[in-house]
């Protein structure tokens, strides 16, 4: 992690959620030069202390104003409230860095992975929004990028196996309260369609009228846009598990040219960020807290040479979110 050249007055929305809380650590971690830190979340936790660089913060709601002379804000609440509250944040002088889906695919906004495509952001333009994108995405294109700029990218295929924290606290709170009731059948709960528990479900987010759900959608049309790769066939199917934290992603990708296995595996452990495991492989469990995006079993399929199979598991909250979210404020303000 790098550091501000300037403390910073810095906003968060959804603070108290598990995206902000990642972000809080982090900064935390790092020791970020924090001049000011305005905390916000909904009316439920209003006036609760949020602790940072040596002080308590109280938690305010969203009000008119509520961002004046603020450097930064990250928005984590949700798509409504950022599609209201960050254009209000950029016209008060902030960048607004934004965790949700509302404006990753328009054409004015960068979505930005640093490794991937961090070239794109001038430290010297004026206050914008500037989208994080959908955290199953980032995992995605932080292994498709070395193998894109070393042998080019014909076609990729994606099947995920998503933690219950990317539902946020209710659904990790949802896994741990029917993992506390187990022996109790037919667990009726808020943040999954079915019972977690003991289950594997094939649906995150709604379904559209081609039977993909969004979050597949999102995979599907951020990968192109982070890649800068517009006819880039991506085919995504979304499973949410029953894994607390860090998301893992079985991927298909086929290559434009030949490569031999011990190239490809050095091309992609010299890509920043990137950690490989060959004679071992990550699991959800061991990777929960760990900044790289660590990947394995990489191996050629048998029918088609250019193909390659491999399993790509990464901790949602802080690569997947907050991480690169600091790692985009790192690019503006260091
Ligand atoms: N979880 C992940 O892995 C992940 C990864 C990438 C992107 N994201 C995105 O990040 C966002 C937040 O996710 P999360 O997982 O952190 O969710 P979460 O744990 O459910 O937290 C939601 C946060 O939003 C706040 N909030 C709710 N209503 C609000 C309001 N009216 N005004 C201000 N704040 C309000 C909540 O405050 P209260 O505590 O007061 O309710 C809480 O701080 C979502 O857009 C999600 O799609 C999540």
């Amino acid at each position: 992690m790098k550091t501000w050249r300037k403390p910073l007055k810095l906003g968060l929305v959804g603070a108290t959620g598990v995206v902000g809380e990642t972000f809080i650590n982090l900064l935390e971690e790092y020791a970020y030069p924090v001049e000011e830190f305005r905390p916000f979340a909904s009316q439920n936790s209003e006036g609760s202390k949020l602790f940072l660089a040596g002080q308590n913060w109280a938690v305010q709601t969203l009000k008119p104003g509520c961002f004046n002379g603020l450097d930064m804000v990250f928005f984590s609440s949700g798509d409504d409230l950022s599609k209201e509250w960050a254009p209000q944040a950029v016209k008060a002088g902030a960048f607004a860095i934004d965790n949700s889906n509302a404006f990753r695919m328009n054409n004015n906004i960068l979505l930005v992975v640093p490794e991937v495509n961090g070239h794109l952001i001038d430290k010297n333009s004026k206050p914008q929004i500037i989208s994080n994108p959908n955290c199953s995405t980032i995992q995605l294109v932080m292994a498709l990028k070395p193998l894109q700029l070393h042998y080019g990218i014909e076609e990729v295929v994606v099947s995920t196996y998503q933690a219950v924290s990317g539902a946020g606290l209710a659904g990790y709170e949802e896994l741990l309260e029917q993992t506390k009731n187990f022996q109790v059948p037919n667990h009726e709960g808020k943040a999954f369609p079915k019972q977690i528990l003991f289950n594997c479900i094939p649906q995150i987010g709604s379904f559209d009228e081609n039977g993909f759900c969004s979050e597949e959608i999102k995979i599907m049309n951020e990968t192109p846009k982070i890649l800068g790769q517009a006819d880039l066939k991506v085919s995504a199917f979304t499973v949410r598990i029953p894994a607390l934290n860090s998301h893992s992603e079985a991927v298909w990708v086929t290559l434009k040219k030949d490569v031999d296995r011990l190239d490809l595996l050095k091309t992609m452990d010299d890509f920043p960020g990137l950690a490989m495991m060959d004679t071992d492989y990550p699991t959800p469990l061991e990777v929960s807290g760990e900044e790289p995006v660590f990947v394995g079993r990489v191996h050629q399929d048998l029918h088609n040479p250019k193909k390659w199979l491999m399993w790509v598991v990464s901790d949602n909250l802080k690569k997947g979110a907050a991480l690169n979210g600091l790692q985009i404020a790192d690019l503006i303000f260091s």
